[in-house]
């Protein structure tokens, strides 16, 4: 059914290859001290009722560092006669629980198939673990994340064992990790890069899908059908979050998900969603007229949206603080409002934190990291500096304003009620400028309207 649409959009691009892995896993163990230990848990599954499980989604980290997506898994890292040794704990074959939950790889299959270098049962991971940390000093390993392993961990590092005692050896400290691999998540590489492009592309072929089907009456729920339907039909795992599908004074609310509401004739329609393809994210936000028609006030505030867009999005430049696109994009907003009246300051005081009338209404960031999360892992004020923008960073741009009528602590102008209006898109720095991977997503008002109910 969306097969041509699908066949635009051409090949689904490589995987990532096993030598990038072990590039990824090299960085980060270069970095470490010879008698380091690298442990890379994995959550729990999680119960929804009786016998019915979350879907699992694996840590961000284990799909970072080799791949690995299965549940019941545990990534370790040690060095063995001077190099390092990968090794993954993984669901042994067993054909009663593959009858039951589904095909497992096993030791031989993981050991096969992904960069590694050993590959060990999960049911000896308590027996092998206790070995590797007693023969280490400092063990990295984020904690919380799988409490199996935090009590190995804790349980080593309290035990007053007689080596310890004698001989004075066993791991002496714990150490988070998490800022190390997310330093190196924060850059991507040109095959992460394809991902994102695809899931970037499949989410825009999603919302112009959506955008096709609006009409006064639709359901907000039947375009989530339809977005949630295309993510799978273009063989994502779905979605990267839940889809917000806002019509009328649902668009003013930021992270609005019931997604309950008929859309009616005259409102504004705001949909914000993004799939995951192999783990990767995609993050749009589109907002479009349900009757196909922009009124003269939705397309000034649409107007000024796009153009702080714009502004925002050609500030994501080598060299630029992660924050130039947020000031930028204010600015933009603010001189629009101050223009159409709905601000009566000047420029300075309307964008002022604390007093300015900006912040009524336009209440958020405009961006953050995207990549392996939607809101990606990476610090953004190193030493309290603003992080420069670099090559192959990747971030969202995603102003908006907000005209919540129903809200008592504003005097919302009334021309403007309950107008709610993002565009975001995903942005990829590179030498030549910025490059939005969302390209594919129409945004100007004469596109919009040339699909709208189409
Ligand atoms: N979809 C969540 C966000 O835009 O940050
Ligand atoms: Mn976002
Ligand atoms: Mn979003």
């Amino acid at each position: 059914m969306w097969d041509e649409i699908l066949a635009s959009i051409g090949p689904e691009p490589a995987q990532i290859s096993l030598e990038e892995y072990r590039a990824r896993q090299n960085r980060l163990l270069n970095q470490l001290r010879p008698d380091d230990l690298l442990i890379i848990p994995n959550p729990a599954h999680s119960t929804r009722s009786n016998d019915v499980e979350y879907p699992y989604r694996t840590s961000s980290d284990m799909i970072y560092l080799c791949g690995w997506t299965d549940l019941d898994s545990t990534m370790v890292a040690q060095q063995v006669n001077g190099a390092w040794e990968v090794t993954l704990f993984v669901q042994p074959k067993d054909v009663l629980s593959e009858i039951w939950e589904g095909r497992r790889l096993g030791k031989e299959g993981a050991l096969e198939n992904f960069a590694i270098d050993r590959a060990e049962s999960k049911d000896d991971l308590e027996i092998v673990l206790i070995d590797m940390i007693n023969s280490s000093k400092r063990i990295l390993v984020k904690s919380a994340v799988d409490t199996t392993i935090d009590e190995i961990v804790n349980n080593c590092i309290t035990a007053q064992s007689r080596d310890r005692q004698k001989l004075g050896i066993g791991p002496i400290s714990v150490e988070d990790p998490s800022g190390r691999i997310s330093e190196l998540r924060l850059r991507k590489s040109a095959a992460e890069i394809d991902l994102m492009r695809y899931s970037a592309v499949v989410a825009s072929h999603a919302h112009i899908e959506a955008m096709k089907n609006t009409k006064p009456g639709v359901g907000e729920w039947q375009l989530e059908g339809i977005i949630e339907g295309f993510f799978k039909y273009g063989k994502t795992s779905g979605i990267a979050y839940p889809c917000i599908i806002g019509s009328g004074d649902n668009a003013t609310i930021l992270h609005y998900t019931v997604n309950d509401d008929i859309c009616e004739d005259g409102e504004i329609l705001l949909i914000d969603a993004g799939c995951e393809y192999k783990g990767y994210a995609s993050d749009i936000t589109r907002s479009w007229p349900v009757n196909g028609k922009f009124s003269t006030s939705q397309a000034e505030i649409y107007q000024i949206v796009l153009d702080s867009q714009l502004a925002a999005i050609d500030a994501c430049r080598i060299g630029n603080p992660y924050d130039l696109p947020h000031e930028i994009a204010r600015g933009v907003l603010a001189q629009g409002l101050i223009d159409l009246g709905v601000i009566s300051q000047n420029l300075e005081e309307a964008l002022d934190p604390t007093d300015g009338e900006l912040r009524f209404w336009y209440m958020h960031n405009t961006g953050h990291w995207i990549g392996l999360d939607v809101h990606d892992v990476g610090v953004y004020r190193p030493d309290n500096e603003p992080r420069l923008l670099e090559e192959g960073m990747v971030l969202t741009v995603e102003p908006g304003l907000y005209f919540g009528a129903w809200r008592p602590d504003v005097n919302c102008p009334e021309k403007y009620a309950n107008i709610g209006i993002r565009i975001e898109d995903d942005i990829l720095v590179t030498k030549d400028g910025p490059d939005v991977l969302s390209k594919n997503c129409p945004k100007t008002i004469e596109e919009l309207e040339g699909i709208i109910g189409e």
